[in-house]
């Protein structure tokens, strides 16, 4: 396993332990959040825990079930901890996420819950975000329009393609990938881009995260 791979394994374990018997727990999306999905099931199975997952992708839905992690909704239940991955996270604890293009379910979730602890590998950490595009998840009508506002805001737009197609997400809508310059005002930014009509929601994270497990070559680092 080379040392990224078993920084995301160190960070998801971790994330595992920080779960106590009868939470509602956000599962996140992602190759970081697996490892925490696989230890939550076996830490269900073995000390027969009533804890609940909540997903935010079709993609951790099946993960947590195969897993056996009891499944319930935002309808029944409020989440007492989400555990999620991130592709970059600055020195405030914002950040981007939605490579995988589940940020709108992740939010939703991440946002609503009383505590959000993220897990990342070391390559995560930025001084400031920007290098990776932030994805927008948009109404596919909307595309064109979307593009020119997101231009004005200085923002270079790419829809996100599987193949020949467009990439659709499991909210049944496109992904455009926007590169910043940069981005001075993740707070701002995120708003703004929200404010667009036929913007479903964006991947930048500027509000919510208590805690940042970062898993690096000595150990887990803690960020807060
Ligand atoms: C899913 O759309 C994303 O928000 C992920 O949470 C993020 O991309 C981190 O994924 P990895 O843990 O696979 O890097």
């Amino acid at each position: 396993m080379d040392s990224r791979t078993l920084q995301k394994k160190l960070v998801g374990y971790e994330a595992a332990k920080r779960i106590k018997d009868g939470q509602v727990v956000g599962l996140g999306t992602g190759t970081t959040v697996r490892y925490f999905i696989e230890k939550l099931g076996e830490k269900i199975k073995e000390r027969e825990l009533d804890i609940l997952g909540i997903p935010t992708s079709y993609q951790s839905f099946l993960l947590a079930k195969n897993c056996g992690i009891p499944l319930t909704t935002l309808e029944e239940h409020d989440v007492d901890i989400a555990i999620d991955g991130a592709d970059e996270v600055d020195k405030k604890l914002n950040l981007i996420k939605g490579k995988g293009g589940a940020h709108t379910q992740e939010k939703i979730v991440d946002y609503s819950a009383k505590k959000f602890i993220v897990i990342v590998d070391e390559s995560k950490i930025v001084d400031e975000l920007g290098k990776s595009p932030v994805p927008v998840e948009v109404i596919p009508s909307s595309l064109r329009m979307v593009c020119e506002n997101i231009k004005k805001l200085g923002g270079k737009p790419s829809l996100r393609f599987y193949k020949y197609t467009p990439w659709i997400s499991d909210n049944g809508n496109f992904i455009i990938d926007v590169k910043f310059d940069s981005i001075g005002d993740p707070s701002r930014l995120e708003k703004e881009l929200n404010n667009i009509p036929g913007v479903v929601e964006n991947g930048i994270f500027s509000k919510n995260v208590d805690e940042v497990l970062v898993g690096t070559k000595n150990g887990i680092k803690v960020l807060k």
